[in-house]
Order: C-alpha cells, then structure tokens, then sequence
C-alpha cells in the first residue's frame, strides 16, 4: 500500500475504533508498521541528522526507529508510546548497540502532572554472581566480563517498556511493537554504522551461530551498508510477547529458552533471576543552571555527575570565553576530571549508600569548582575511548510531554553470544561492574568498591538522559551513547545550548573533549581545530586525537517548534512532524 493511501485510511480507522475495538486496534498496528518501509542508503538522500517540527519530534541513532517513533506520535500516542515504538525499533536495527537483552534508563516529564519520573530497568547481576568471580589464578580476566556467557546480566528492557507503557502510554504493546516486528520480519537497510561494527566484530560473530547467520552473509562475509538484513526469529519473538510482556519473557516461553541457554553455555541467569527482576521508579534529581532546571537520573546513573560539573560551571560567563575556545576547554577538562572523581562514589543505591543529595549540595559543587581551579594532576597513560554500543533517543509530543530515554547492551553486540531461537542479543553489562578493585573495565574506568559485582545488584552507568526546563517548561533535552564519554557528551551538548545559544544541530556538530580523570589524558576529536588543540598542549594538556567520540542527541523545546538533532558521528535521524 502506498505511503499516502495509508494515511487517508488513519482518520476513518482512528473513527472506527471505539466501535470494532480490537480488531481496530490489530488494523492500526499494521497500518503503522506499513508506514515504517525500509530506507535504502544507497539509493536515496542520507536521512535528515537535524529536523523542525511543529507537533512533535523523534530523535533517535536510527532513522528508521525514529520515523517509527513519528508515526506512532501521528496516530495520536504520546510521547512515551512514540519513545517505546521507538526503542523496540532501534532495538531491531542497532542490533549491536541495543535490545530485548539489554536494559536502560527513561526520563519521563508528564506535562500535564508536570512531573518528571525517573525508569530504572537497568540490567541486573544474576543473584549467583560474586565480586571474585572473574578472577583466575589469583589475577582479574576482564576477557570474562565483556565476551561470553559470564557477562550476561538480566535483562531489564522488556520490564522497563511494559512498566512505562501501563503507567503513562496510551497504546497496547503489540502497537508499539508492530513497527519493531515489521523490520525484524521484512527487514531493514544496514546502515553505514551498524556494517562498520559488523565488519568490526566479523571474526567474534562467526563463532555464535544466531549472530552468524543473521549478520554475516552465506560465505561468513560481513554484511555491507546498504545490505537488507532480516531478523525473522526476533519478529517472531516480539509478536509471541503479546500484549503482556513481562508475563512471556520473565515467566513463560521466552525465559524458559533463555533459562535453557543459559544452563547450556554455563551461565549464571536463573528462572528465579528473571522471575524476580523489577524496573525501579526513582526519584529524578535536579540541579540548577543559570535560569534552567536540569533534570537527571539518578544513580546507578551518573546523571549526578553531570549536574555536578553543570553547577561548578554555573555563573562561570562561558558564552564570554567563546565555544570551544581554549580557556572554555580548560576549564571544562578541569571541571570533567573532577566530576569523574567523584564518579568513583556513585553505585546501586540498593547496595552502598551513594550520597547523593549531598554530592549535589551547593557546598560540595562549590568544593569540586575550587579543586578544578588548583588541580593536582596524576601521570596520563595513555588510552582512547572510542564507540561502543548503547543507544540514546529522545521524544518531545504535542502536549508537552518529553522522553529521554537511553538503552544498551553495552558493548558491541553485547556478550557476542545470542539466543539463536530468540534472535535475542546478550548483553554484557556486567563489564560495567568492577571487575576487580583497581582494574579498568573496556571503557578504561577504574573500579572500586562501591561498584564491586554483587548478586542482585545493578552495575554502575554512564548513562545520562536529561531534561532542562525553564519557567518550569521542558526548553530541551539530551543523551548519548559511547560508555564515558556519554557524561562529557552529554555536558558539552547542554553547554553548547545553554550557554553558548547554538541550535541542537550545531550543538551536536561542535567537536568534542574528553577527560575522566584515570587516565589522565585529554581525548579530542581530530575536528576540533589545530590551533584550538596546540593552545591545549602549551597549557600542558596531553592530547589523545580520535576520529570521533560518542553520539549525543539533542531537542530544544518552543511552543510549536521542535528542533532535533542525530548526531552524524553515529548516524540515525530526526524526524518532526
Ligand atoms: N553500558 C554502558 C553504560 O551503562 O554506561
């Protein structure tokens, strides 16, 4: 059916519904999933990275997922309906990066309650999990964390969709997932990104056969941009989960084949593990900035740590120093390496007692400002951050409501290992814990004991949706993908809007720094220009220069005007209506 014949049908079934009731609502799924058609990146023009609307907007690192997103905002769903279409559908076409094994963090701002709400369904470790568990012969193998069955955490993601959607959607589950379902099942257009990591992961890939056969071709070569790929074991997953989710995947079909695989392979995820994993609602926290309310989650996010770094640089007068200019960029790599310091004590609330309303209070802000001001440098070894999996997207509705939602299976594709007759990609989110006190995980972060692996509790992120009002109206929200470097993204991205005044696309174009404090080394993108890094190297900095850091999106927020923005670093969309 053509695209416009479709949407003459949508008003006249929309009228209909409260009349045929269910049968309409199964006709209205698959109206939207018709709209959702594969995108060629071959044959036509690159999907739009920046976009106006005037009803909505749908920011995702997948133009399919986020048109998915806009189709459900046009068949009247709202924003949370929009952002879990969205996420189902990403989930199907960053498959490295996201998905029904992994699990993420959702900020919610419902405009009428004028509410902000805060989604917990990060992964989990299993409950037989122990701090030494990845040690062999006396010696830490992070190898064990990142690659393989031990690795696996408990899926999150589908409690924390169907928690969402009850609570504040309007849609049913099979609504949500019909354009997710639609990809899997005809396919979708790899995109240069996802054949980058496919090409990348090749070697990895060949050795599962579930990932084998759906990403490599007959001859085990990588797929290529541009390449229809055809998940029809995942369509066939999410169309069996019905309209109860939770029911199918923690206590039914879905977690018996995955309790199977697991005692299979050697892991450690249980019947009890899935039957018992919840989604948390938490308090969101909040900082100041200027005239602006910044919104975060709170831990196992470090949205505190970007409120944190926000407030040290509160009233610093940035727009006067210039965006990106070197005594801007000092001061931030100053601000970041002490933000990630404090890092170190932020963890699972459940487990260890994070302070966090105190790490928030003017005192301790004003105390991480003055050490930014008289650092005490550390030696720099050298490491680069570079991408990783994980996915950000962002939803702003006609009614004010606004979704900043971000979701993983933290590395690239996850474990490397899938659940074959699921189509279901295993996260490896336990390399988020410390491995071992005092031993870098992939993102070279240093684990200590706040952050030790424990059964049943949930691995520190760096993970960071936020939204930031004014008046006490959303003006704009971000996030990001790329393990670390999301928390530095995510506070250049909001300064660049705050402060600096750019649009979300220029905002998210702006090259990036990046500073975490161990090790001790400035990465910057090899677009930030010469000048700009040898002023830095004069100030004593070490540089690292890397092609491209991690993938922030933006939207900023007017009465009638969406500005959103993908960030061509990963590629995706935004798309407004
Ligand atoms: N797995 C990436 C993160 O949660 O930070």
């Amino acid at each position: 059916m053509a695209v416009s014949k479709a949407l003459m049908l949508i008003p006249r079934r929309t009228q209909l519904f409260a009349a045929y009731g269910r049968t309409l609502i199964v006709a209205l799924a698959i109206a939207i999933a018709m709209l959702v058609a594969p995108r060629s990146y071959a044959d036509s023009a690159a999907p739009e990275t920046s976009a106006v609307g005037v009803h909505g907007m749908v920011v995702s690192e997948s133009d399919d997922a986020a048109h998915a997103g806009v189709e459900i905002l046009k068949h009247g769903g709202n924003a949370v309906d929009a952002a879990l279409a969205t996420e189902l559908a990403v989930g199907v076409t960053n498959p490295a990066a996201c998905g029904i094994g992994g699990g993420g963090f959702m900020l919610i701002y419902m405009a009428k309650a004028h509410h902000f709400y805060a989604l917990d369904y990060r992964e989990t470790a299993p409950l037989m999990a122990r701090p030494d568990m990845y040690m062999r012969n006396g010696k830490p193998d992070e190898d064990l964390a990142r690659d393989g069955i031990l690795g696996v955490g408990v899926p999150g993601e589908i409690a924390g969709i169907d928690a969402a959607l009850r609570r504040f959607g309007t849609m049913k589950f099979q609504q949500i997932a019909a354009p997710a379902e639609k990809l899997a099942a005809d396919g979708y257009v790899a995109s240069p990104h996802l054949a980058k990591e496919i090409e990348m992961l090749a070697p990895k890939l060949k050795l599962d056969p579930g990932l084998a056969q759906v990403f490599l071709k007959p001859d085990g070569s990588a797929h290529n941009a541009g390449d229809t790929i055809v998940a029809k074991n995942l369509a066939a997953t999410l169309k069996g989960l019905g309209d109860n989710p939770v029911a199918s995947f923690y206590h039914g079909e879905v977690a018996a084949a995955l309790v199977e695989f697991m005692k299979a392979h050697g892991g450690l995820v249980s019947a009890a593990d899935l039957a018992n994993y919840r989604p948390d609602w938490r308090d969101p926290i909040h900082h100041r900035y200027e005239d602006y309310d910044v919104y975060a989650m709170p831990p196992p996010s470090s949205g505190g740590v970007v409120l944190e770094m926000l407030g040290a640089l509160d009233s610093g007068h940035l727009a006067g120093l210039g965006v990106n200019s070197p005594p801007y960029l000092a001061r931030l790599i100053e601000v970041m390496r002490q933000g990630f310091i404090d890092r170190e004590q932020y963890a699972d609330p459940a487990f260890v007692g994070v302070q966090i309303q105190k790490l928030l209070t003017d005192d301790n802000i004003q105390q991480l400002r003055e050490r930014a001001l008289h650092p005490k440098k550390s030696p720099p070894p050298a490491a680069a951050a570079h991408d990783h999996g994980t996915t950000n997207l962002l939803v702003a509705d006609k009614d004010g409501n606004v979704v900043a939602l971000t979701t993983t299976i933290n590395t690239v594709f996850g474990a490397k290992m899938s659940v074959p007759a699921l189509g279901l990609i295993l996260n490896d989110e336990m390399d988020d814990f410390a491995v071992a006190p005092g031993v870098p995980n992939a993102y070279h972060l240093e684990g200590e004991r706040a952050n030790e692996v424990r059964g049943g509790k949930r691995p520190l992120s760096s993970m960071t949706p936020i939204i930031v009002t004014k008046n006490g109206a959303p003006v704009m929200t971000t996030g990001g993908s790329g393990g670390p470097t999301i928390i530095s993204g995510v506070l250049q991205v909001t300064l660049n809007i705050l402060a600096f005044h750019l649009d979300a696309g220029s905002a998210v174009a702006e090259p990036r720094i990046h500073e975490q404090a161990a090790p001790d080394v400035v990465i910057v993108e090899q677009a930030m220009p010469a000048a700009t890094r040898s002023a830095l190297e004069q100030m004593g900095y070490k540089l690292r220069v890397v092609p491209e850091l991690g993938a922030v999106g933006a939207i900023t927020i007017a009465p009638a005007n969406f500005r959103g923005a993908a960030d061509a670093r990963k590629g995706g969309g935004a798309v407004g209506y």
